[in-house]
C-alpha cells in the first residue's frame, strides 16, 4: 500500500526532506507556493516529485489557475464572479502562484478553426447574422476571462506590482465573465447557444506570443488591453448602432454595458503599463510602439475612437501615425 506524505514549506530543509521521502518510495505532496522558483530548481532534478507537487498545488491552491483549467464556459464565468467576490470581500487574500497552463481548458464545442475559416456574415437585420455576431463576441469574452486570470496568475509575485494590480485584474476578470454571460444569454434569446458555431483561437494566440518575453508583463499589457481591447472601443459604437437598427434592443443594451466596461479595461491596462515603464525608466509611448512591433502580428489601423481611448487615458501620442513597418526616430 502506498503512503502519501505532505510536506509544508519547501525551503532548503523542506525540499531536502521531500526529496528523501520520494527516494524512499513515499508519495510526497509538497506545498510551498511562495518560493516557486527555488522549488522549480530543486524539482528539475526530481521529476517524480515535481509531478506530484504541481498537480496538487495547482488543483488545491491556485484559484486563478483553477479557472483557467475549467473547460465549461458557464462554469468558468460563474466561478470567476464568485472568486472575484471573495477577493473583493477580503475572504480570499492569496490568489496563489501556481503556473498557469500554456492554453486554457475549453469545452468540446465550439470547434476551434483558423481565423479565416470562421464564416463571416455582414451584420444585417437577419437573426442569423446577429447570432453569428453575438457568438463571435461571446467567444472573445470567454478568451478575455482567461486572459485576465492569466494576467493575475502569470505575473503574481512581481515586486513592482502591489496588491492593486491583482485587485484591478480580478475586477476585469469578473466583468469579462459578466460580458460572457450577458452575450450568451442573448444568444439564447435569439434561439442559439454558445458552441453552435465554429470559433477561432486568434485572440489567445496573440496573447500567448507575449508569455515568455523578458519584458513579458509590459508586452502583455501593450498587446492585450492596449491593442486588442482598444480595438474593441473602435468598433463597438458602430456595432451597437447596427444591432439597434435591426430592432434588437436587448442586444444593443448588452453591448452598451460591454462598451462602457471596456473603456475601464483599456484604462486599467494603460495605468499599469505606464507604472511598469516608470519603474524601469522607460518612455511609455515609444516602449508601447516597440513592443507592439515585436509582439503583435496584425495591424493597428485607424479609424480610432479617440474619444473613448482618451476617456481611458490612452492618448494619441501612443498610437497616432503608428506603423508596424517604420521604427520611431525617438
Ligand atoms: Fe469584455
Ligand atoms: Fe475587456
Amino acid at each position: 500500500m502506498s503512503v502519501t506524505v505532505g510536506v509544508i514549506g519547501l525551503g532548503a530543509m523542506g525540499s531536502a526532506i521531500a526529496i528523501r521521502l520520494t527516494q524512499a518510495g513515499f508519495d510526497v505532496i509538497g506545498i510551498d507556493l511562495l518560493e516557486i522558483e527555488r522549488l522549480e530548481r530543486a524539482l528539475e532534478r526530481h521529476p517524480r516529485l515535481a509531478e506530484r507537487v504541481f498537480t496538487e498545488a495547482e488543483r488545491d491552491y491556485a484559484a486563478a489557475v483553477a479557472i483557467l483549467e475549467t473547460a465549461d464556459a458557464r462554469d468558468k464565468a460563474e466561478s470567476s464572479r464568485a472568486l472575484a467576490a471573495a477577493w473583493r470581500d477580503g475572504g480570499l487574500t492569496e490568489i496563489g502562484t501556481a503556473r498557469p497552463p500554456d492554453r486554457p481548458a475549453r469545452q468540446s464545442r465550439p470547434p476551434l478553426v483558423r481565423p479565416g475559416e470562421v464564416p463571416r456574415r455582414r451584420l444585417g437585420r437577419s437573426r442569423e447574422s446577429r447570432v453569428a455576431l453575438f457568438h463571435a463576441l461571446a467567444h472573445i469574452e470567454l478568451n478575455a476571462i482567461d486572459l485576465a486570470w492569466d494576467m493575475v496568475a502569470r505575473f503574481a509575485g512581481n515586486p513592482d506590482l502591489a496588491r492593486g494590480f491583482h485587485d484591478d485584474w480580478v475586477a476585469v476578470a469578473a466583468e469579462e465573465a459578466r460580458h460572457f454571460t450577458l452575450l450568451s444569454d442573448h444568444l439564447h434569446r435569439l434561439g442559439a447557444s454558445y458552441g453552435d458555431l465554429p470559433a477561432h483561437d486568434g485572440l489567445w494566440q496573440a496573447a500567448a506570443a507575449t508569455a515568455h518575453d523578458p519584458l513579458a508583463r509590459l508586452a502583455r499589457l501593450a498587446v492585450v488591453p492596449l491593442v486588442l481591447e482598444a480595438r474593441g472601443l473602435d468598433v463597438l459604437p458602430d456595432m451597437i448602432a447596427r444591432v439597434a437598427a435591426a430592432g434588437d434592443r436587448d442586444g444593443a443594451a448588452a453591448l452598451e454595458i460591454v462598451y462602457r466596461d471596456e473603456i475601464g479595461h483599456v484604462g486599467t491596462g494603460r495605468r499599469w503599463f505606464d507604472h511598469l515603464c516608470s519603474c524601469r525608466g522607460l518612455p511609455p509611448e515609444t516602449t508601447w510602439r516597440a513592443l507592439v512591433r515585436t509582439h503583435f502580428k496584425g495591424e493597428v489601423k485607424p479609424p480610432f475612437n479617440a474619444a473613448a481611448r482618451r476617456a481611458a487615458g490612452f492618448l494619441p501620442a501612443y498610437y497616432a501615425g503608428f506603423s508596424k513597418q517604420t521604427a520611431d526616430s525617438t
